[in-house]
């Protein structure tokens, strides 16, 4: 479904990804994960907006050129971003979307109430994304990302702002997807809704993939962890990193 290879992304001077690899097979939900700043955003972002990159390539259902319409329409996408557009309301901007990607109107219009009331947003449709929650965005953005039915679907952050519930009720929903056929690739530091929803994960770190996929079962036998949450320090190594708040909190 997704094949990166050896993909190299600078800004300026900063380099942010150094030879990044890893492969999604089709149906399955894959769980990219890695510390703040490690360049997991970025990566998505190579792949939703078709940023430039220098070097490495991207075949996305099995096409190299992604900003062909026909692929384009295949895939759902989730931002981990709170931009607003200021005038619209959550309800104009999903009916919005609706339009610029040509899906039927009253069939549409059918299930973003749906969505809508699933999320329970419903109350809220009528107003201003600019005084939206942080929470109720992303109930939009994930709606926005699943309108066209698209086969692969690729999410930043699907926990961000999300109480418990709606966490739970992500989950469900991303394992109903899954049943339907969707692939599905997320990122999140919610390592308990990692461990409960993806089928393999890999690891990030500055740049570069410090664990490559792994089906979760195996890296916990691996690093003899009964949780994501300990495979992660183990992997990550972030040892290190807690003596040094120790040594802090040691003048505190
Ligand atoms: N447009 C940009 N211009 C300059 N640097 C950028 C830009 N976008 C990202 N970066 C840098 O790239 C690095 C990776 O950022 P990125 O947002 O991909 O991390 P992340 O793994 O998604 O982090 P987080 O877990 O906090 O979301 C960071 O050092 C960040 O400052
Ligand atoms: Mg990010």
């Amino acid at each position: 479904m997704l094949s990166i290879h050896n993909v190299h992304k600078s800004f300026g001077d900063h380099n942010v990804l150094n030879g990044v690899s890893l492969s999604v097979k089709k149906g399955e939900i894959f769980g990219l994960l890695g510390p703040n700043g490690s360049g997991k955003t970025t990566l998505l972002n190579l792949l939703m907006e078709d940023l430039p990159y220098e070097s490495g390539t991207i075949m996305m259902l099995d096409e190299s050129d992604h900003s062909n319409l026909t692929i384009k329409e295949k895939i759902g996408m989730v931002p981990d971003s709170d931009e607003r557009i200021e005038d619209l309301t959550g309800l104009e901007l999903l009916q919005f979307i609706r339009s610029v990607r040509g899906l039927p109107k009253q069939e549409t219009n059918r299930q973003i109430n749906e969505w809508l009331k699933l999320f329970d947003i419903w109350e809220d449709r009528h107003r201003l994304l600019q005084h939206y929650s942080h929470g109720m965005m992303k109930k939009i953005q994930i709606i926005a990302g699943l309108l066209h039915k698209p086969e692969f679907l690729i999410i930043d952050e699907p926990t961000n702002g999300l109480d418990p519930d709606m966490i739970n009720m992500v989950r469900h929903l991303l394992k109903t997807l899954q049943s339907r056929g969707i692939t599905i690739l997320l990122t999140t530091h919610y390592l308990h809704f990692a461990e409960t929803v993806c089928d393999r994960v890999c690891f990030i770190r500055q740049g570069e993939i410090i664990q490559h996929e792994t089906k979760v079962g195996d890296l916990l036998k691996r690093t003899h962890a009964s949780h994501l949450n300990e495979a992660y320090t183990v992997v990550t190594d972030f040892g290190e990193e807690r003596m040094k708040i120790d040594a802090i909190m040691e003048d505190w």
